[in-house]
């Protein structure tokens, strides 16, 4: 099947180009004479690759208020509403959060997904019930499962032994949460696990690592020297390290060299963490999100998730990415022209190079995944948090979306200053 994008904005170019789409591959950009059977006007609007969401827990969406509402919002009380919760998880149970909240991924234009699921549970119910949903879903969405130990790897009986089970039954990465192990050797020991578990597996890792406001907590280090060591370039993905927020500037700065030479990916989950972080402080209350606009300028890849939609430790969120920028670049001051078009390629190209997806952007050749957002270009996409307008995944038109109008006295408003941000 043909299908022909016409007058799309695509990135920062300022002239507007034709997409010709066939057998599911961009085969042209540029002006397309041909006609085909599917014609779609993007009138100048943006053309994207797809959302990347590269952080998530499928395994809690959309459990809050089950067994009970989060009253304090604090991490703990989360954790200690989800350890309810989790006694009530059936296959079906996850399978069906799960499938929920990807259909609003792909309606908001998210096609590739990463999630952590807990394998602290003898029996993996979530992951087992995960592995299904990715192969159910993956003319939707494109889904990579992390094995993540939630209540540690040594700290948590058998631990080591359920991570090698899920990465048996079907986890595509190593996770880890060394600082939430009961002390500091537990945690390197930890970080020795989860390396030889990769490379038994060749798998990459993606580690839950320093999430804490501990300017003590300093797994990170460890883990980027011995990605150095082991030759494991590239492979590796540090998640949260909201503790960088509160390390003194030298250790940090030294810190991101490491970081540099390893090729150290860094995830940062702004909605989920300025929730909470910072709770023991008193005013001046620390921002708990890791240093986004250092790392970039360091030359450190950097992309962001969403972490939570609707669980015990963030109850909001719609699984929208735009919303997820919008916070970041509040949050990290990255309200500069520049360091805006720098936080949506957060969540598109960097996800895509930290989750080695190959075939991504809007090249020709390339897979035809993308999608056509309600705004022209990516400023005004983040201001507005803008509907996607079609979303196509392999050559296929999968979700659309009809933006709502707003009217004063009968008069159509916009919401748009023409010749601003296009
Ligand atoms: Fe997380």
């Amino acid at each position: 099947m043909k299908m022909i994008i016409r007058n799309a904005h695509i990135g920062e170019d300022k002239e507007l180009k034709d997409i010709f789409i066939e057998n599911g591959k961009i085969i042209k950009i540029g002006k397309i004479e041909e006609k085909a059977e599917i014609e779609i006007d993007a009138d100048g609007k943006l053309v994207s690759p797809p959302f990347v969401d590269p952080h998530v827990h499928l395994d809690a969406v959309l459990t809050v208020g089950d067994p009970q509402y989060n009253i304090s919002g604090t991490l703990w009380e989360g954790i200690e509403i989800w350890s309810k919760r989790k006694l009530k998880l059936t296959h079906e149970d996850v399978k069906k959060r799960a499938k929920e909240a990807l259909k609003w991924a792909v309606a908001q234009g998210i096609l590739k997904v990463r999630t952590h699921v807990d394998v602290c549970d003898p029996e993996l119910t979530a992951l087992k019930a995960m592995v299904e949903v990715k192969q159910e879903m993956r003319e939707l969405v494109d889904v990579q499962i992390v094995s993540f130990p939630q209540e540690g790897i040594v700290s948590f009986p058998d631990g080591e032994n359920l991570m090698r089970k899920s990465l048996e039954i079907g986890a595509d990465i190593v996770g880890g949460i060394p600082h939430y192990e009961f002390s500091r050797d537990d945690g390197i020991k930890s970080i020795d696990i989860i390396m030889d578990l990769a490379k038994s597996f060749d798998k990459d890792i993606d580690v839950h690592i320093d999430e804490t406001d501990d300017d003590q907590s300093r797994f990170v280090e460890y883990l980027a020297a011995k990605t150095i060591k082991e030759n494991y370039f590239g492979r590796v993905t540090a998640s949260h390290i909201t503790a960088m927020h509160s390390y003194n500037n030298a250790y940090a700065y030294k810190l991101m060299s490491v970081f540099k030479k390893a090729q150290l990916n860094v995830i940062a989950n702004p909605l989920d963490n300025i929730a909470l972080q910072g709770r023991f402080d008193n005013y001046p209350i620390r921002r708990g999100m890791t240093r986004i606009k250092e790392l970039l300028k360091s030359g450190i890849n950097v992309g962001l998730g969403h972490d939570s939609v609707m669980d015990p430790w963030y109850p909001l969120g719609r699984y929208n990415m735009l919303q997820v920028a919008f916070m970041a670049l509040n949050v990290g001051h990255m309200t500069g022209y520049n360091e805006i078009n720098e936080i949506f390629d957060a969540i598109t190209y960097n996800s895509a190079k930290l989750m080695n997806l190959s075939d991504y952007g809007i090249k020709e050749g390339n897979k035809a995944d993308l999608i056509i957002l309600n705004a022209p270009s990516k400023i005004e996409a983040i201001r507005l948090r803008s509907e996607v307008l079609y979303v196509i995944k392999n050559g296929n038109i999968i979700a659309k979306t009809t933006p709502a109008k707003s009217y004063v006295n009968d008069e159509e408003i916009s919401f748009r200053v023409i010749g601003i941000y296009e």
